[in-house]
């Protein structure tokens, strides 16, 4: 059976995506960065490559390169934008740089066939989507020319015996049209098999933590209450049973009945599992006393939620393991070709937990991005109250209270996010919003409240769409959901006489305010 695909990334801010549509459409995928030693990418015995785009100029000095290797070793192989243009140079093809670059849609004419055009009806044309500065001007010996657009005299060629095939568009993004469906033309070209389904993964990874764990070993779990974290509890608890043992700190920051759903829910649905509830909020309440900045603020919550999660690790005694939550493009940042982005908040996890308490770490959800632990979760019987619940932040609500935080602050905050996150299920936006909540400021306004003057405190709603919480936009809610947010806050949270709808985009905000 051929192997997986493997992505080498370049550094092209579309890489995941590769990944990501080629996954949905059965083909398991993995990214390995550019500079990777030829022999480790071969290790894996690929089926086949595609080389992405990157930002790189192939002929500027320090770009990424191609290893002769890797193009003597016959895998069927796509280079997209910058990959095209790599293995034009490798080739002996000639490069141009443009003045000017194209960005952005093009239309797309086959001319000549190409089992990459096989999802194509006839000559069908293709909206796509360009963004490069440096274009093939000459195919290299043994390639044909299989596709141009207007400006493009090269926009897709190939050398069909060596299995090599070019697009200098990107099939990845939305705006390509049929993108998935050139990405499959590849793959099965390529002779891959589409056989990847959550199920097996789910199987795969429950035998790989058997065999990690051991019949005896015994494994320690944070649960936040969090997609990520419920759903590696809930893969756990199927490889180890009774050996996994969670912990729930309860930091006093949670939303309105967080802990009570999340604890409830988990004994529901694992009547089994070993819960360890940690009431520890006048702990982190009394530390946080008077501290106003976001920074310091997310400092003293890590701390104490890693001295928390100790003891009662401590109290639990015997675990050997730890597990977490980490996403692959936790993994994949840490060793991109750019090396990790410019730090913007540090944020909460548990990441200083293993090397200080001698844990050997268990990261079963590694590999998936966050719409398949979803997916994986739903496979797991794991409920849709728990699946859907909106990311909710490590620092919880501190980092939405500007200012320094205390208990008033919070009641009052907890009662507004309640309104804000109960009108918007009831409109059944809730899962077209990546996530909704309320902000409390630290100004007050004027008002007038019956026939008096009020001064009071200002409430922000925020409410975003996203696919993955890098980029995201500020949600388009109907007028009257928004009225009803403002009406219910003002008349039903004491001391609140404004409310305000935040329309800002990230970037350059972010998603919360701190
Ligand atoms: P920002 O505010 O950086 O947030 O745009 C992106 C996503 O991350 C969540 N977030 C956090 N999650 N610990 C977490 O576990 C944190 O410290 C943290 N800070 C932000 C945020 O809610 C959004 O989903």
């Amino acid at each position: 059976m051929a192997g997986h695909l493997l992505i080498i990334d370049y550094g092209s801010q579309f890489t995941q995506l590769i990944a990501r549509k080629t996954r949905a459409l059965g083909y398991y995928a993995e990214i390995l960065p550019a500079g990777i030693p030829v022999g480790e990418a071969l290790a894996q015995r690929p089926g086949a490559l595609i080389l992405s785009g990157g930002p790189a100029s192939v002929d500027e000095p320090g770009a990424p390169g191609l290893d002769p290797e890797l193009l003597e070793a016959g895998i069927p192989m796509l280079g997209i934008c910058y990959g095209m243009q790599l293995l034009a140079r490798a080739l002996g093809g000639r490069l141009t740089r443009e003045a000017h670059g194209e960005y952005g849609p093009a239309e797309l004419e086959p001319t000549a066939p190409s089992p990459l055009w096989r999802p194509l009806n006839g000559s069908e044309r293709l909206r796509v989507w360009m963004s490069h500065g440096d274009r093939v001007e000459e195919a290299p010996p043994g390639f044909r020319i299989t596709g141009r657009t207007q400006d493009l005299p090269v926009a897709a060629m190939e050398d069909w015996e060596r299995r090599i095939f070019c697009l200098q568009f990107h099939t990845e993004v939305h705006h390509t049209e049929k993108g998935s469906e050139l990405l499959q033309a590849f793959l099965s070209e390529a002779g891959l098999e589409n056989g990847w389904r959550m199920s097996s993964f789910a199987r795969d990874a429950v035998e790989e933590i058997k065999r990690t764990v051991g019949p005896d070993g015994h494994v320690l779990c944070g649960l936040s209450g969090g997609v990520d974290s419920t759903v590696a509890a809930a893969l756990l608890a199927r490889a180890v049973g009774p050996r996994l043992h969670c912990v729930f700190v309860d930091n006093g920051l949670l939303r309105q009945d967080e802990a009570s759903e999340v604890v409830e829910g988990f004994r529901l649905c694992y009547p089994d599992l070993r819960l360890t509830v940690a009431d520890a909020g006048a702990e982190f309440l009394s530390r946080l006393q008077g501290v106003a900045d976001p920074e310091e603020k997310r400092r003293i919550i890590g701390h104490t939620f890693i001295e928390v999660f100790s003891r009662e690790a401590r109290k639990i005694g015997q675990a050997d393991f730890l597990a977490q939550g980490t996403l692959y493009p936790d993994v994949i940042e840490s060793v991109s070709p750019q090396g990790p982005s410019a730090l913007i908040k540090s944020h909460h996890n548990v990441g200083g937990l293993p090397k200080e308490l001698g844990f050997t770490l268990i990261e079963p959800l590694k590999y998936l991005f966050k719409d398949e632990v979803r997916e994986l979760g739903a496979e797991l019987g794991v409920p849709e109250c728990l699946l859907w619940r909106h990311p909710f932040p490590g620092p919880g609500l501190a980092i939405r209270i500007i200012g320094p935080v205390d208990r008033e602050s919070l009641s009052l905050l907890r009662k507004a996010d309640a309104i804000v996150r109960e009108e918007l299920r009831a409109s059944g936006l809730d899962r077209v919003v990546w996530q909704a909540f309320a902000v409390l400021l630290p100004v007050r306004s004027v008002g007038v409240m019956g026939d008096g003057r009020s001064y009071g405190q200002v409430v922000a709603v925020r409410a975003v769409t996203s696919v993955d919480a890098m980029t995201a936009d500020w949600a388009r809610l109907p007028d009257d959901l928004l009225a009803r947010f403002s009406s219910r806050i003002i008349n039903e949270v004491p001391g609140v006489n404004r409310v305000l709808y935040d329309i800002s985009s990230k970037p350059p905000s972010t998603i919360e305010w701190e």
